[in-house]
């Protein structure tokens, strides 16, 4: 009996995934961006040494750029920051419109790097206020990482399984943000040249997150050259993608089940690309990561450590269920 309830288990769950289809919702490349999101300003929420400049400041002083298949932002690398002000000039920008259940495709060619750096490419609930509806993290790392962490961070009651079928190493299970100083629940990455410097040596690459009611939410990770990207994640014109067990097992997993509630913990999110420096994540970890000095002093005296530091997306898309 127990062999004949497998079956029929495993048969739903085929089922389920050949019926997941999902149509191209909004695909964001070059100008589209400036149209489509909005460049936030506020305080670094992290408390990061940084100034986030307004959409008019950033194109005139060309910390952001768009071109026919190119979007670039950027942090500022000619100016000495003054004891006084925010922090470095950067950027913070946030889609317009929210998403719930969707499979989102980042073709990157390049990500901020270097001593100092914290960039996160991540989603956050419309609805809020933080934690509720949740935040998904894709794209996240600080200093001279090299291996890309995800994580989710939620209200209380949603905890994931140590082992689980993904390629990244579990890093912490508890989602709740109000334990273990709002660590979430991460996944570092094991594919190689996943973030940092390695990553952009490689010419970027493919980013894909999938999330829904059925299948809980994945990510996964292709570098450029790999010749296993998926063709419907290559090409930007991919009118409907279906994840598949062809692109192979994801990099991160949180499956959705008995030990986290999808609906109760995950709403309709809007899509996030920051860039700060130091603060909580990359400033308290600082002093282990290999770079000299300090935070703050590298952040305001030392601008041409920026020049890295900049994303370039190809293409963003996004694909919601048919
Ligand atoms: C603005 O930035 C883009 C992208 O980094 C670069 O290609 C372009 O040359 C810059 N323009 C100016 C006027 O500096
Ligand atoms: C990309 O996808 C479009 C739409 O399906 C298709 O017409 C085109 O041939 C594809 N390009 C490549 C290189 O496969």
């Amino acid at each position: 009996m127990r062999t004949g309830y497998a079956l029929v288990s495993l048969g739903t769950a085929l089922m389920r995934i050949v019926s997941a289809h999902y149509i191209l919702a909004d695909s964001y490349i070059g100008q589209d961006f400036f149209n489509e999101w909005t460049w936030q300003t506020m305080d670094d929420p992290t408390h990061g040494r940084v100034n986030y400049v307004d959409q008019i400041s950033a194109i005139s002083s060309n910390l952001s750029y768009a071109a026919a298949s190119k979007f670039v932002m950027r942090a500022d690398y000619t100016n000495v920051v003054g004891p006084d002000d925010r922090g470095r000039n950067s950027v913070r920008i946030i889609s317009k419109k929210a998403y719930q259940d969707c499979v989102v495709v980042l073709d990157l060619q390049h990500m901020p790097t270097g001593c100092t750096t914290w960039p996160a490419f991540w989603t956050l609930s419309q609805k809020g206020p933080w934690p509720n509806g949740g935040e998904i993290d894709i794209i996240e790392g600080v200093n001279l990482n090299t291996q890309n962490l995800a994580s989710l961070h939620t209200t209380p009651g949603c905890i994931t399984q140590q082992d689980r079928s993904q390629t990244g190493t579990t890093a912490s299970t508890n989602c709740d943000s109000s334990v273990n100083y709002n660590q979430g629940c991460g996944v570092s990455f094991q594919t190689a040249a996943s973030y940092g410097a390695p990553f952009n040596t490689m010419g970027g690459g493919f980013y894909v997150m999938s999330r829904s009611q059925s299948d809980g939410i994945q990510i996964w990770f292709w570098s450029r050259n790999d010749p296993h990207v998926p063709h419907v994640v290559r090409n930007e014109s991919t009118p409907m993608i279906a994840p598949a067990s062809s692109w192979g097992i994801p990099d991160a997993t949180f499956p959705i089940g008995d030990t986290c509630d999808y609906e109760s913990h995950f709403d309709a999110h809007q899509m996030i690309f920051d860039l700060t420096f130091c603060g909580d994540f990359a400033g308290n970890t600082y002093p282990s990561s290999g770079c000299g000095g300090t935070c703050q002093d590298l952040v305001d005296n030392q601008p041409e450590a920026f020049a890295n530091a900049y994303w370039e997306v190809n293409s963003l898309r996004v694909y919601t269920p048919v």
